[in-house]
């Protein structure tokens, strides 16, 4: 399966709640790969723990390099040897494979062309082959990588591959507007898929939200709010509820919901088990819900048709 990771604004929690749900699926025994297309800021290595590829790879090997043509393929980092936690060296018995495929180091946006069209497309093809998971972290917003993922999954060499779309939001007004329009809107996911060749009805269907960072009204961390700050929240909640529902990203297409996390909010990173249970410092509703976005991630239930 090849997975869109998108969102319509930056800072929506897209790559870490991704590079999280990747490493948990490999943890789970499936083979992932990672695929950072956000050109314009290739910093996956940086959530990977990988500090010799925190903001993309030098000596232009990466995959700005390969989809512009000058390598005739990216580098692939065997993240079980890169990755800088003590916890997961050696890797825990049972992990199955996990690569990074970072952009280069200094790339940025560029536009598409046919040529791009057709290598992206051979190395999706060769990946959803070798992999279980492909993981695609695409640029925020109505991006030359959003084009190119869709242009590219509209061809008939990709057709025979599951692919979905993941949109990731922030628990507020703002984010569940954007999230909305880039999915249904003008210009959106399902419109300019369409444009490309995609059948409506099944493009429709292969889209599904994540939320990050939603605050519990009910939990302990909000234990010392007033009364009418209380209220409030749970007023806020509510409507929030009803307008996502409104604009069609309600529980129906929820795929998963990541709580508000006090180590997320500070750093950028993957949440293992040993920040909860040994450092304390993580949630342990973090964790579950990571582990749960993981395992729907990957069940064919939570994708069926609406
Ligand atoms: N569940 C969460 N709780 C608290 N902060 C979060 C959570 N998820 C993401 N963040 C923080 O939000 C910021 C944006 O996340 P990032 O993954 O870089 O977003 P994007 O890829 O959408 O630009 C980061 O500082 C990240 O650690
Ligand atoms: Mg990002």
């Amino acid at each position: 399966m090849i997975l869109f990771a998108t969102s319509d604004k930056g800072g929506t929690g897209r790559s870490v709640t991704s590079c999280n749900v990747a490493l948990r699926c490999a943890l789970q025994g499936h083979d992932v790969c990672y695929l950072d297309f956000d050109f314009g800021s290739p910093t996956a290595g940086a959530i990977f723990h990988v500090d010799s590829a925190a903001r993309g790879i030098t000596g232009g090997r990466g995959l700005h390099s390969y989809l512009e043509g000058s390598v005739s393929a990216p580098v692939e980092l065997d993240l079980w040897r890169h990755i800088e936690r003590a916890e997961l060296r050696p890797p825990p018995a049972g992990a199955a494979r996990l690569v990074l495929l970072p952009g280069d180091e200094g790339g940025g946006e560029f536009p598409i062309d046919d040529e791009m069209i057709d290598r992206c497309q051979r190395l999706l093809r060769r990946l959803a082959e070798e992999f279980e998971l492909v993981i695609v972290d695409l640029s925020a917003g109505r991006s030359y990588a959003l084009q190119l993922a869709l242009e590219v999954t509209a061809r008939p060499a990709l057709r025979a591959v599951t692919t979905r779309w993941l949109v990731f939001h922030r628990w507020t007004r703002q984010h569940i507007i954007a999230a909305a329009g880039l999915a249904y809107g003008d210009h959106g996911i399902v419109a300019t898929g369409v444009d490309k060749g995609h059948v409506r009805d099944q493009l429709d269907d292969s889209v599904r939200f994540v939320r990050t960072a939603v605050p519990a009204p009910e939990s302990s961390q909000f234990a010392g709010l007033l009364p009418t700050q209380a209220a409030w929240l749970q007023e806020t909640d509510a409507e929030l509820q009803k307008l996502a529902a409104r604009r069609r990203v309600g529980r129906s297409v929820l795929l998963g919901s990541v709580p508000l996390d006090p180590v997320l909010q500070w750093r950028e990173q993957l949440i293992l088990d040993s920040d909860v249970r040994t450092l304390q410092i993580a949630n342990k509703e973090t964790n579950a819900a990571l582990d749960a976005l993981a395992e729907d991630v990957l069940n064919d239930d939570s994708w069926e048709g609406l």
